[in-house]
C-alpha cells in the first residue's frame, strides 16, 4: 500500500490519537519509567538462592529476549561468565550443569521457549522463568523451577520494564553483577525526565520524538548503534517500527558496518534513496568509537540526511534505556502519523494460529 501523501492525524490532538490507538500503547509507553520501578521490585523478591554459573542463556523470542540482550550486552564484558542470547528452540550444546539459563516469555506460551525450557531441564541447569504464566509458569511449577511472576494482560513489547529488572536481579543474586540499585534509580530518574518532553502531551513544536517521527514517515528507518548495547538498542527500534508502526526497518553494528553496509549508501539512485540513517549516540562511547563514528557519519551524511539521538543519564544502564525510551515513542508516534493501530499485530497473530498450539 503507497504511503500516505500527508499525516494522518495532528500527533498534538489528543482525540485523534486516541482514534488511532484505541488500545492504549502510548499511555504504556508514557508509564515506562514507573514499570521500571515495579521491574525492580519484583526482581527483588527472588527468593531463590543460585549457584555462579559458567554461561547465562537467556532464552526468548521477540519482545521477551530483548531484556536478556540488553542484559547480555550490559554486562558481558564486565562479568565473570559469559552471557548467550538465544531466540532459538534449540539451546547451545554447552550448556549444562553449569550453565544458568532463563526462559523468558511474557505469555508463558512462546513455543520455541518453552522447547528450550524442557532441553535446559534435561541437561539439569540451574533455571529461572521469567513469564506472567501461561504453560511455562506450569511447566516450572511441575519442575520446582523458581518462577519471577510478572503482572500479565500487556504486550510483550510493552513490558521491557517487567522483564529486564527481574534479570538483573537474577544475576546478582547469582554473584554475576555488582548491587546495581544506583544505576537503577538514577538511569529511572533520567527516564522521568524525558517522558516530560518526549511525551505526547509535549506539543510537536518542542519534542524531538514527534519530529524525528515526522520525518521518518515515508521513510525506511536505517537504526545505526555501536556495540555492545547501543547495537541492542537499535535492534530494539527496528522491532518496534515493524511491530508498532507496521514498517520495514534495518538495524546494524559499528564497526561492522564500517566494513560492508557503508558501501550500499552510495546508491541513492536505488534502495538507499528511501533509507534515513539513525545513529544511536552515546558519551560513552570510547575515544576511538568515536572518531570511528564521526567519520562513518561524514562518508554517510554525504549520500543521506543523517539523524542521531543521545543517550541520556549518567551510566551506560541510562544511557542504553533512554535511546530505547525514546525509540518507543518514535515508533508509537510513526504509527499514529501512519494511521496504524500501534497494538495490533495481525501477522504475528496470523502465524500464531496457523502454526497452532503455543507458536
Ligand atoms: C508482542 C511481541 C512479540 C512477542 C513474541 C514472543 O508484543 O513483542 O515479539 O514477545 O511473539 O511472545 P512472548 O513474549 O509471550 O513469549
Amino acid at each position: 500500500m503507497p504511503e500516505p501523501a500527508r499525516a494522518a492525524i495532528d500527533l498534538d490532538d489528543a482525540q485523534a490519537r486516541a482514534r488511532v490507538d484505541p488500545g492504549g500503547m502510548m499511555g504504556l509507553v508514557v508509564d515506562f519509567p514507573q514499570q521500571c520501578r515495579q521491574g525492580w521490585l519484583i526482581g527483588q523478591q527472588l527468593s531463590a538462592s543460585l549457584r555462579r554459573p559458567r554461561q547465562v542463556v537467556i532464552t526468548g523470542m521477540g519482545g521477551s529476549a530483548v531484556g536478556g540482550a540488553l542484559l547480555a550486552s550490559l554486562l558481558e564484558h564486565r562479568s565473570p561468565a559469559c552471557f548467550i542470547v538465544n531466540r532459538d528452540y534449540a539451546l547451545p550444546e554447552i550448556v549444562g550443569k553449569d550453565s544458568l539459563v532463563i526462559a523468558v516469555s511474557y505469555s508463558g506460551n512462546t513455543e520455541e521457549t518453552l522447547t528450550a525450557f524442557e532441553t535446559a531441564a534435561e541437561r539439569e541447569a540451574q533455571i529461572v522463568c521469567v513469564t506472567s504464566g501461561g504453560r511455562l509458569a506450569e511447566l516450572a511449577a511441575q519442575r520446582q523451577v523458581p518462577v519471577i511472576s510478572v503482572p500479565g494482560g500487556q504486550p510483550p513489547r510493552a513490558s521491557l520494564g517487567y522483564l529486564f529488572f527481574p534479570l538483573l536481579a537474577i544475576v546478582e543474586r547469582a554473584g554475576l553483577a555488582p548491587d546495581q540499585h544506583a544505576d537503577f534509580a538514577s538511569a529511572v530518574r533520567t527516564l522521568d525526565g524525558m517522558r516530560e518532553h518526549l511525551g505526547p502531551d509535549a506539543p510537536g513544536a518542542e519534542n524531538p520524538a514527534k519530529q524525528l517521527a515526522g520525518r521518518l514517515v515515508g521513510r525506511m528507518p536505517f537504526v545505526l548503534g555501536s556495540t555492545p548495547w547501543l547495537g541492542v538498542a537499535a535492534y530494539r527500534w527496528r522491532t518496534q517500527c515493524n511491530e508498532n508502526a507496521k514498517m520495514l526497518a534495518s538495524s546494524n553494528l559499528l564497526p561492522e558496518l564500517d566494513h560492508n553496509e557503508i558501501c550500499g549508501w552510495a546508491d541513492q539512485e536505488g534502495t538507499a534513496s528511501r533509507a534515513t540513517p539513525v545513529f544511536l549516540r552515546s558519551s560513552f562511547e570510547s575515544d576511538r568509537m568515536r572518531a570511528r563514528l564521526d567519520a562513518t557519519i561524514e562518508i554517510i551524511g554525504a549520500h543521506a540526511q543523517v539523524e542521531q539521538v543521545w543517550g541520556e543519564g549518567d551510566s551506560p544502564l541510562a544511557h542504553a534505556l533512554s535511546v530505547i525510551y525514546f525509540g518507543d515513542f518514535v515508533t508509537v508516534y510513526l504509527a499514529l502519523l501512519r494511521g496504524r493501530n500501534p497494538m495490533e499485530i495481525a501477522a504475528i497473530d496470523r502465524l500464531k494460529s496457523v502454526l497452532g498450539g503455543n507458536a
